[in-house]
């Protein structure tokens, strides 16, 4: 696998210089209808996916999403790049109002926001070489590089650490990690400012997620891309992404950068996702070792969340309050700037603040001590 390649020199940032506001999410919602009933079917309910999140991502920024499955991040991503329509809420990229642009309004941002798939078996298509499959999105915006389509493609297929003489390949004759570099270079095609990369290495053997996640960080750093990295677990985007946000069912609960959210982090679900990371479990003369917090019971449906914090069902600090009042995602006292947290009864901003009170899922711990007849 090649590694080492030289890339093309980073773009100008086309929003003006590195940092400024690529794309801005305000208050973005996406209720799907719940149908029922018979003989005529009516919409009984919502599922509350995403609720009201808010999000910047800055020009060649990483920016990691994190939490559960079902919180609501591929459809965050799904709503970011117009594949699905907002029920709510605002999306701005460079400045223009994008949240119900059509076919028309959406042509330019089409190439400018590319999207990498979970499974790269599932994402190309069986039947198209990889010379067609990378070339498709130029063939469709109607784009000649300099030099040809096919030029392009070897450079890419080069950049992304395959060999470019397999263009006439197909799909199954490459492994999974090569499959999703496939992905990589067909969302690198257009010369795209943001990529949203939904779990992009969820479905790889560990071995070779570390392979595709320094592509992937050497292609953000050195073409200047901006990334929205979706992953369930912080170990991913630990090292990818500079800011971070954690999601909990269609909520942003913490936002910071990374170093706040990795070692400063307030909200008790930051917490116990953190303690899931081994990398983060901190040695004696760190100040001791963190037990795994496992969280009692499951996710509550999205189509009838909580009242008030939405995770005060599994929370070991739950009040009255909690159950009252929606925290806002606000900078609370201790927080460093930009560092953002919807809680109440927020966690002291250590990692070793936790320790002591694990909850323990019940059913997980019966079957770490079973009963002895
Ligand atoms: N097209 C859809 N119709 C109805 N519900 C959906 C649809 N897509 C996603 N959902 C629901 O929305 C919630 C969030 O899903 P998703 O965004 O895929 O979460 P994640 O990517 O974090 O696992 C889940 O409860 C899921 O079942
Ligand atoms: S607001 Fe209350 S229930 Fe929610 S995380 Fe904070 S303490 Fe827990
Ligand atoms: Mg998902």
């Amino acid at each position: 696998m090649k590694e080492d390649l030289v890339l093309p020199a980073p773009r100008e940032s086309a929003a003006g210089g590195p940092g400024e506001p690529l794309l801005v999410a305000e208050g973005l919602t996406k209720h799907f209808p719940v149908k029922g009933g018979f003989p005529i079917r009516r919409t009984v309910g919502h599922v509350q996916a995403v609720d009201g999140i808010d999000l910047t991502v800055h020009s060649g920024e990483s920016f990691g999403l994190v939490g559960e499955s079902g919180c609501g991040k591929s459809t965050t991503g799904r709503l970011i790049t117009r594949l699905l329509e907002p029920t709510g809420g605002k999306i701005l990229y460079k400045g223009q109002d994008i949240t119900h642009a059509k076919r028309k309004g959406l042509a330019p941002i089409r190439s400018e926001i590319q999207m990498i798939f979970q499974d790269p078996y599932s994402s190309l298509n069986p039947r198209q070489t990889v010379g067609k499959i990378i070339s498709g999105p130029m063939e469709i915006n109607g784009i000649d590089p300099a030099g040809g389509r096919e030029k392009r493609v070897r450079e890419l297929l080069e950049i992304v650490g395959l060999n470019p003489e397999h263009y006439n390949r197909f799909p199954h004759e490459f492994s999974g990690g090569q499959r999703q570099r496939i992905g990589v270079a067909r969302a690198l095609a257009l010369e795209p400012k943001l990529i949203v990369a939904d779990e992009p290495v969820s479905a790889l053997d560990v071995s070779i997620q570390a392979q595709v996640v320094n592509l992937l960080q050497k292609v953000q750093k050195e073409l200047g891309i901006a990334f929205l990295f979706i992953a369930h677990d912080l170990a991913v985007v630990r090292h990818f992404s500079q800011r971070v946000a954690v999601m909990y069912l269609g909520k942003v609960i913490e936002v910071g950068d990374r170093d706040s959210i990795y070692t400063r982090p307030r909200h008790p679900y930051t917490h116990a996702l953190l303690s899931a990371v081994p990398e983060v479990t901190l040695t004696d003369e760190e100040g001791g070792t963190r037990e795994r917090i496992r969280l009692a019971g499951d996710v509550p449906s999205p189509i009838n969340p909580p009242s008030g914090c939405r995770f005060r069902t599994r929370c070991w600090k739950a009040q009255d309050k909690c159950a009252s009042e929606v925290p806002p995602l606000v900078r609370i006292d201790g927080n460093r700037d930009g560092h953002l947290t919807a809680c109440h009864f927020p966690e002291e901003p250590t990692i070793e603040a936790r320790g002591q009170d694990v909850v323990m899922d019940p059913a997980l711990a019966a079957l770490e001590k079973p009963d002895k007849d």
